[in-house]
């Protein structure tokens, strides 16, 4: 691989990317021209080898129903190289999209009115699922320092909750907090809800992503005796999301004949040509690449970490452990960017931004920096967060980190007294 294949540009306007689409981008931003570090794809070539991969298949010129008899196989080679997770490939099976998975869980394990436990803040679908299939969100609120700028679980408020919810789904890294999660935690987290009868859906979406040890739940449900689902995918890991393709693990054998009935009922049971030869061929030859990713991230992050710390001090970034998105606390700002917002209610037009809120039409408009607002992930209480997504050339980063601190800058020049 060459030595820049992170770094080198990769022009993503005009394609058919939804994070890079100016009606989408004004939709958070309150205007089009914002460029975008919101929706979590990246703006890297995946693999050389999965290109080439998909270079071939597409001059094969032919693309029919496809069949492999070793996907399974494929993917439990992974988990055993990269998680050191032992998994029989009976126990997986091969979904399309991992948000249809947890939705189609969500309704066999659930009833109508049912509690659903979800950690707040939550990447948001988790939300939307709750409420579309009707059942009872049981917010469980991760604790906030505001001194240490960190997330963790609150466990009095998981055992008090579990007592109103079926299900809880998880979030194993965790979107947006960036949280890591260690065997104890998740030792105890299925401890308790094995205790209180909840069963866990594991979204690992991010896994792969993790700097440092990722801990399969499935596996420590299973020993404590807690009925569990893993979900993972390819997709994050090698930014091949619009390709579809996942895949949940079970211990409970007649829960996954359950989800394979549903699958069959829905005619889900397929995925498509071109998701299936991409996904399989990241598998297989994705991981050098991966590897230097993993480098490539981290860089990215010392660097908004050093920025932050000598050039924007009134925003506290909040260090992920895992993947390319991170949250950023901006209490110190808010009071002025209301200031900014009543003298211009036109810009800040919530109608012209349905999909934003105050801080992602403020850095969208001061800054022209397009970040998911804090409330997308859970409500007004999140309101002086942004999520940043840095999967990108750390110069767009740079760049854009010199314009927030100048929309800053002029905040501070226009309201402070
Ligand atoms: C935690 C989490 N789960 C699921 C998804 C989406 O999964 P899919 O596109 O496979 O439905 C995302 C995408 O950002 C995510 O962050």
């Amino acid at each position: 691989m060459q030595k820049d294949y992170f770094s080198q540009e990769v022009n993503r306007r005009g394609t058919l990317s939804v994070k890079w689409n100016p009606k989408t981008i004004q939709g958070i931003a309150a205007t089009g021209e914002a460029e975008p570090f919101w929706v979590a794809d990246m703006d890297f070539l995946a693999p050389p080898e999965v290109i080439e991969t998909a270079v071939a298949t597409a001059r094969s010129g032919v693309y029919g129903y496809p069949h492999v008899d070793t996907k399974e196989q494929l993917f439990c080679s992974w988990a055993k190289k990269r998680h050191n997770w032992i998994v029989d490939p009976k126990r997986v099976v091969t979904c399309s999209g991992m948000l249809t998975s947890i939705a189609l869980l969500t309704e066999m394990l659930t009833k109508k009115g049912d509690g659903v436990m979800v950690p707040v803040p939550a990447y948001q679908p988790f939300l939307r699922i709750v409420r579309n299939l009707e059942r009872t969100l049981v917010a469980w609120p991760l604790l906030y320092d505001e001194e240490s700028h960190r997330f963790s679980l609150d466990w009095d408020k998981f055992a008090e909750l579990c007592k109103q919810a079926k299900l809880l789904i998880f979030c194993s890294p965790h979107n947006p907090s960036g949280l890591v999660f260690s065997e104890e935690d998740l030792t105890k987290l299925t401890r308790i809800a094995k205790e209180h009868g909840v069963v866990i859906i594991s979204d690992e979406i991010h896994a792969d992503l993790s700097f440092k040890a990722h801990h399969s739940l499935l596996p420590i449900a299973q020993a404590q005796g807690c009925t569990a689902v893993t979900c993972m995918a390819p997709s994050k890991t090698f930014n091949i999301a619009g390709e579809h393709y996942s895949v949940a693990i079970f211990a409970d054998r007649k829960l996954q004949t359950q989800f394979e009935r549903r699958l069959e009922q829905l005619f889900l049971t397929e995925n498509s040509f071109f998701s299936t030869t991409i996904a399989l061929s990241a598998y297989e030859k994705g991981e050098p690449w991966l590897e230097e990713l993993l480098v490539y991230l981290q860089q990215n992050i010392s660097l908004m970490e050093t920025f932050f710390r000598k050039n924007l001090p009134s925003l506290s970034f909040i260090k992920p452990g895992a993947s390319f998105i991170a949250f950023i606390d901006c209490s110190k700002i808010i009071a002025l960017v209301e200031q900014d917002a009543l003298a211009n209610p036109q810009l800040y037009d919530s109608k012209n931004s349905p999909n934003g809120g105050l801080l992602s039409r403020f850095f969208g408009l001061r800054a022209e920096v397009a970040l998911n607002d804090g409330t997308w992930f859970g409500g007004e209480q999140y309101r002086s967060f942004v999520r940043f997504n840095f999967g990108t050339q750390s110069q767009h980063i740079e760049q854009a980190l010199i314009r927030m601190q100048k929309a800053i800058q002029f905040l501070e020049e226009t309201y402070s007294r």
